[in-house]
């Protein structure tokens, strides 16, 4: 259709990368593209981290999971909420912030996340591949301390990025029809026989780690277990309560 939804429609997840480092104007390019996403009422409630320090990456590919690619991405970058701007922002008025609010866990965590997705398709325009790194939510106090992270700001995710050293099929994605619902919501409209198939068939004949393994089977996998639950008490304790 153009450019700019042929480059979205090409995505995959890269974790193998070529030693080639990223120029700084690149670096700057896909922060300041991050920084041009939508925000919140102009709250702007994200800080990226850039970590190159070998030790700090190497504790935090081990607490992710391990995932070597943390430590061997020419780029990575912590993505953060960040209220303590606001804070700032605060205090420069002589005002005091009321934090805690649930409101304010989900402005902040939406804008990192709308300016992370900017930064990826920045990346990806300019020949490079990356992949998001929820795992550092395995121990996000640890990399608080790493970061030097203060109150009123969270670890979301990581981002490695770099010059692909892989070529990765697409994993299949859900049809339009079953993503836009004309009008209201429409239940159980999805054929998950059919797109377990699909999941199936992209699963055995991918060129790396092909395994059988269905849409259903994966995800059901997924949300019986407990899902990260220090999260709760981590957050608490980072100023974003849920009031
Ligand atoms: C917020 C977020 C966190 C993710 N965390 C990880 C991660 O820790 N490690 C990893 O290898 N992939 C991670 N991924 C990548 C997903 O597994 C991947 O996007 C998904 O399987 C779809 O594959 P694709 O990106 O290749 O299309 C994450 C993706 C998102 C959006």
């Amino acid at each position: 259709m153009n450019q700019v939804i042929d480059l979205l429609k090409n995505h995959r997840s890269i974790r193998k990368f070529k030693p080639e480092l990223i120029s700084t104007e690149k670096v700057h390019a896909i922060i300041e593209a991050a920084t041009w996403a939508s925000t919140s009422n102009f709250i702007q409630a994200y800080t990226v981290i850039r970590v190159e320090n070998k030790k700090t990456r190497k504790k935090i590919a081990d607490l992710a999971g391990p995932q070597p690619w943390v430590e061997t991405s020419p780029l990575f970058l912590v993505f953060c909420a960040d209220l303590n701007k606001a804070q700032e922002a605060c205090h420069y008025e002589n005002k005091g912030m009321v934090s805690g609010y649930t409101e304010q866990f989900i402005i902040s965590t939406v804008d990192v996340a709308l300016a992370a997705q900017n930064a990826m398709i920045a990346a990806e325009s300019l020949g490079l591949g990356g992949v998001y790194i929820g795992g550092i939510r395995n121990d996000p106090q640890t990399v608080c301390n790493l970061l030097k992270i203060p109150e009123h700001v969270y670890p979301v995710f990581g981002m490695c990025l770099g010059y692909p050293d892989e070529k990765q099929e697409q994993k299949p994605r859900l049809p339009v029809h079953v993503v836009l619902n004309e009008e209201y919501y429409h239940k159980d409209n999805i054929d998950l026989e059919k797109y377990n198939q699909t999941c199936k068939d992209y699963y055995q004949n991918r060129s790396s780690s092909s395994r059988e393994e269905t849409w259903t089977h994966q995800i059901s996998d997924m949300v019986t277990k407990p899902a990260r639950p220090h999260m709760k008490a981590f957050l608490k304790k980072r100023g974003f309560e849920f009031k």
